[in-house]
């Protein structure tokens, strides 16, 4: 693919040259359009049975994004007391809220309890704590728990989230002790869930672990819902036409595992499943511009405005985004090629977004478009160095541009003091 942007028509006829005139780079942009088809996707991936996906807002929690997800008509899980006031503050009723945090203390626990959100529980000690507040506060008795799947998939081993070298979740070993402390406080266990990793264009392990989840499933009677997790991939190189998720594929080698649980157990739960990366990635670009070029011990330096303050992916885990180059409002085409590193405004030498890339000649002025920018974008941005976080805007579908978070101000950082 020569161009994302224009295959997309992600600016919907705008001139990104305008909007980063009117908005400042760097800039989250978004396209209304690509987020909702991805939501609508993830909607479907089971049709048969009871089922609805959670949009992991982690990846994205920009109100207006959540927005999307509650007229998409999909569900949420949240990760923190934090998330959950966004969801509330987007308004989703809580049974729309899935909380699935992580060595939380009371307060975020009483948070869910006092807006009946179901919690799933990520530890035996974490199951005690809540037990003993249930009992306090004589609510909340229905709750999960967070099985370790003891097998994990993802991009680096540190979104990989089950198996025996991760912090997540309850051991299958465990289990009877599960039931000791909801017996113990009078609980009722109604879901288990489980994550097995993030950004995995092989949907085996996932099936695998589907598979193994609903055998340990077989264990809990009564079950009201089973969460499979999420972490379905997005194409990051896609300018070398790597392939989609094999969404259909998937969904049809799925279909057969449930119905086999399904006879097995007598009646459907609920299914879910927890998609953050999927829903939003490809639906989320930065615009930054290029401030200075120069030449270090023959290698090429593109500066510009969008470093590892505003998108810390490459620099956290090498990841790899996209780039293309917009100059006076149109696409470079790829062609006069050169090799280029292109860098942040951060006083680190790993404040790189592209290392050694083959890309189209990049001059000074330039705007940089970096894909696939939506999921773990500005969820994960900060204002290391003192740099205010940027502002967000969403090209809406019937192409207007909508400012849906302000740029920070040098008065909102000195404002803590
Ligand atoms: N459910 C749970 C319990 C999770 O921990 C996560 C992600 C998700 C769902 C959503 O996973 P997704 O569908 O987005 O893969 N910052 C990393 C990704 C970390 C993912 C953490 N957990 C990155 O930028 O690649």
């Amino acid at each position: 693919m020569n161009s994302y942007l224009q295959a997309s028509d992600f600016f919907k006829g705008n001139d990104p040259e305008k909007i980063a005139a009117k908005y400042g780079t760097p800039l989250y942009v978004y396209s209304e359009e690509v987020i909702r088809q991805h939501m609508e996707a993830v909607g479907k991936v089971i049709t048969k049975y009871d089922y609805t996906a959670n949009y992991s807002v982690k990846a994205n929690t920009n109100l207006e994004i959540l927005k999307l997800a509650l007229s998409e008509g999909i569900n949420c899980d949240a990760m923190s007391m934090g998330e959950l006031m966004m969801l509330k503050k987007a308004g989703f009723p809580s049974d729309r809220i899935f909380f699935v945090p992580n060595n939380v203390a009371d307060e975020e626990f009483e948070y869910a309890i006092d807006n009946d959100i179901i919690v799933s529980l990520d530890s035996l000690s974490q199951l005690e704590k809540y037990g003993q507040l249930v009992g306090r506060k004589g609510k909340g008795h229905e709750c999960a728990v967070r099985i370790n799947p003891g097998v994990g998939a993802g991009h680096s081993e540190k979104v990989i989230t089950g198996g025996k070298k991760t912090k997540f979740g309850i051991a299958e070993a465990d289990i009877p002790k599960i039931y000791e402390v909801i017996n113990k406080y009078g609980l009722k266990l109604i879901g288990i869930n489980q994550h097995i990793g993030s950004q995995f264009l092989d949907p085996q392990p996932y099936l695998d672990a589907v598979e193994n989840l609903l055998r340990i499933a077989r264990d809990f009677k009564g079950l009201k819902f089973i969460d499979f997790g999420g972490g379905y991939g997005i194409p990051y190189h896609k300018l070398d036409d790597e392939a989609n998720y094999p969404m259909e594929d998937f969904k049809t080698r799925l279909q057969p595992i449930l119905d086999a649980f399904v006879a097995d157990y007598g009646y459907a739960p609920m299914f879910k499943s927890e998609p953050g990366r999927f829903c939003v990635a490809e639906g989320g670009i930065i615009l930054g511009r290029v401030n200075a070029i120069k030449e270090n011990s023959g290698r090429t330096y593109v500066g510009t405005d969008v470093g590892m303050n505003t998108l810390i992916r490459p620099a956290m885990y090498d990841s790899y985004h996209d780039v293309e180059v917009i100059r006076e409002g149109k696409v470079v085409p790829r062609e006069d090629m050169s090799e280029v590193n292109i860098s942040g405004q951060i006083c680190e030498s790993g404040d790189l977004i592209v290392k050694d890339r083959m890309l189209p000649n990049i001059e000074e002025g330039d705007l940089v478009a970096i894909l696939d920018a939506g999921a773990y974008g500005y969820a994960m941005a900060s204002t290391y160095n003192t740099r205010p976080r940027p502002a967000e805007v969403m090209v809406c579908l019937d192409g207007n541009v909508k400012l849906i978070r302000r740029r920070e101000t040098y008065e909102d950082l000195m404002s803590l003091f």
